[in-house]
């Protein structure tokens, strides 16, 4: 009932958008806290090129974006679909990770975001071995990638593979590729990565090609017939003996609980989150095993979040 009168609340324009402004304002405080200049950073980047430019290089004009897509998200109207989200989503990244790591969700660590991806990757390796799957990987795709951090972190872990990292949004695409050619330019090295404007439920890639196919904090932010809909594309481009690696909200964890049980920390996160709850109630084990995944495990990667690995069956 009160969750109900919560949800509701934040519904009404007036409110959401004061809880909406408090949000971001606790988004750049926090950075504040552990030495992001949040403003100073999204401002750099902001002025760094002529962004609708670099978006027309990486834009497919004719990809179609589903429903579900194009609503508002983490508190932006056009969700992901904005110069807004795509300058500011590394250094929100930073702050909205700094706590990951705390069991309690309290202590700021600058290296918060790069705890919760190396844990994801080290876990991946530990995981695929534990299940047999070759961890010499050529290619991979990296499903939902934003600007990049998830691809970059995937990079370390497989330095001789070739990537494809895929997203929706042409804005993000923007950011990811302005970022690869400022590093090429400062290492002189072309990167193995190639970032397409694509759905991962509709990659293009051939069938049975694929070592490994990544998808890193995509899932909560979709309904679950999407969800099926990338697992069953996930497996379909896989090699036999491919790897699908995933990492998420833990939402059976003391860290989740916590916001589950306070009406007023659960509405504000479902506000920015539209389908938190279909995610939630997504046996996702289930349904890997269910799209012919053999050997599905799963380990802790933060006490808030799992990585989760499935083997596709080798011939
Ligand atoms: C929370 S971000 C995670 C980004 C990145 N993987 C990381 O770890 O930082 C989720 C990303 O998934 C993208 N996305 C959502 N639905 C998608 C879909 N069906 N196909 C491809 N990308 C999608 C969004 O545009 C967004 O960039």
């Amino acid at each position: 009932m009160l969750f109900r009168a919560v949800e509701t609340l934040f519904k009404f324009p007036p409110f959401f958008n004061f809880a909406v402004s408090q949000a971001r304002e606790k988004i750049a405080q926090r950075g504040r806290e552990i030495g992001v200049d949040f403003e100073g950073e999204v401002a750099a980047l902001r002025g760094g090129t002529d962004w609708e430019w670099e978006m027309r290089g990486v834009r497919d004009a004719d990809l179609a974006y589903p429903d579900y897509y194009t609503q508002p998200f983490h508190a932006y109207a056009q969700g992901n679909l904005c110069w807004e989200a795509a300058l500011q989503v590394n250094a929100a990244a930073k702050s909205v990770h700094a706590p990951v790591m705390d069991p309690e969700g309290k202590l700021l660590d600058p290296e918060g975001d790069a705890q919760l991806r190396g844990s994801y990757t080290a876990n991946m390796l530990r995981l695929m071995e534990r299940a047999g799957a070759s961890r010499r990987v050529k290619n991979a795709v990296d499903i939902g990638c934003a600007t990049g951090l998830s691809t970059l972190e995937l990079r370390s872990a497989f330095p001789d593979a070739q990537f494809t990292a895929l997203d929706l949004s042409p804005h993000f695409l923007a950011v990811a590729r302005h970022l690869q050619k400022q590093r090429e330019a400062e290492s002189g090295a072309s990167e193995p990565v190639r970032f397409v404007h694509a759905a991962g439920e509709a990659t293009g890639l051939p069938s049975e090609t694929v070592d490994l196919v990544s998808c890193c904090l995509v899932m909560h932010e979709l309904p679950r017939a999407a969800t099926k809909n990338i697992i069953a594309e996930a497996h379909r481009v896989l090699r036999p003996g491919g790897t699908f690696a995933i990492m998420e909200m833990n939402p059976a964890s003391p860290g989740f609980q916590r916001v589950f049980k306070n009406p007023f920390a659960y509405a504000a996160f479902k506000s920015t989150e539209p389908w938190l709850m279909e995610y939630i109630s997504l046996d996702l084990l289930a349904e890997l095993q269910q799209a012919g995944f053999d050997t599905v495990l799963q380990a802790e990667s933060t006490p808030r979040h799992f990585t989760m690995v499935a083997v596709k069956h080798a011939l």
